[in-house]
């Protein structure tokens, strides 16, 4: 089963009211946690590398960890996926170099170069059968190298989102209604909020087509504890409740992207069997209890929050 674009899945999902988790990976333990809680789980996939895990694992190890995935895991359709790409030359890279799916993060350029630039994207993309994201507004946090602060968060406006998908030709949206990157996503004591009323807005302009939400991870009070048990110092992590998610998956929505969730995942097994033998230095013993803890966060979000359990038949056409 060759790697597939996410056409297929988003159409699915759209339908179904359901979502694709879309999950970062830097290395082979996520790589594998990933795919195995997937395949056992029979849901689709998306596997994004950003161009820090690029820069980190190097492309061609990364596709060929993917591919190996794919021979594991047989069953299920996994889209190989580059995640804000920050211009043309990346994203080139990456459609030359075997993904099925590429981000051009043009959020931070005016409303015109954003156009052109994703435009530019899509025109090649689309000659190489690669499916491409777009987006609109910006993320509070970290977007790659671009640091935007919580106060300068511009929400997507709906008013813009029609005429930047016909002149660009993408195939989803990302938006921005309140979600951001990394750990910290509200200050402790403040009540988490996503602007639904956007998305809303947003998805009654463009009926039937794939939105995207980065900056989705919950930050599971589970894995902070471990982290904070064992010598970590991640007080205030707070990220995005479940329901709402749920609700995000439900509607359109159909790609939800999950990284630091995972991180504290793999960071909570490490640290646990660091910090309580201490006389351990193999890497296989503290890696594959970050890889289980991984692959735990994985079922939970499929189950849980996406509803993509059971869905990769509908996907292949089986
Ligand atoms: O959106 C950002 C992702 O979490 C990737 O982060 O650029 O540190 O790999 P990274
Ligand atoms: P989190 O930091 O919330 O996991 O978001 C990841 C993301 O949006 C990757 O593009
Ligand atoms: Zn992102």
């Amino acid at each position: 089963m060759p790697l597939v674009t996410s056409t297929e899945m988003f159409k699915k999902a759209y339908e179904g009211g359901y979502a694709i988790g879309a999950f970062n990976v830097n290395n082979m333990e996520i790589v594998q946690a990933i795919t195995e809680a997937a395949g056992e789980l029979n849901s689709p996939i998306i596997l994004q590398v950003s161009a820090g895990a690029r820069k980190y694992a190097n492309h061609t190890y990364l596709v060929k960890l993917v591919e190996a995935a794919l021979i594991e895991n047989p069953n299920i359709p996994i889209a190989l996926h580059l995640d804000h790409g920050a211009d043309f030359e990346i994203c080139k890279s990456c459609i030359d170099g075997g993904f099925t799916s590429v981000m051009i993060d043009g959020s931070h350029h005016s409303f015109e170069d954003n156009i052109a630039l994703t435009k530019q994207v899509v025109e090649y993309a689309h000659a190489h059968g690669v499916v491409v994201e777009g987006e609109l507004g910006q993320l509070a946090g970290i977007e790659d190298d671009v640091n935007v602060s919580a106060e300068d968060a511009k929400y997507t406006q709906p008013d813009e989102v029609e005429e930047f998908v016909s002149r660009t030709g993408v195939d989803s949206l990302a938006i921005a209604i309140g979600t951001s990157h990394g750990a910290f996503k509200f200050k402790p004591g403040q009540k988490p909020m996503l602007r639904f009323d956007i998305l809303d807005e947003v998805s009654k302009r463009l009926p039937n087509f794939p939105i995207v939400l980065h900056g989705a991870s919950s930050v599971s009070q589970e894995y902070v504890k471990i982290i904070q048990a064992n010598g970590g110092n991640l007080a205030d992590a707070i990220g995005i409740p479940e329901d709402m998610l749920r609700q995000a998956a439900r509607s359109a929505v159909c790609k939800i992207n999950i990284d630091s969730d995972l991180r504290l995942a793999l960071t909570a097994g490490v640290r646990e069997v660091m910090w309580q033998h201490p006389e351990k230095f193999d890497p296989r013993e503290y890696l594959k209890v970050g890889r289980a803890y991984v692959k735990d966060v994985v079922a939970h979000k499929i189950t849980t929050v996406l509803g993509s359990e059971g869905k990769a038949a509908e996907i292949l056409g089986k």
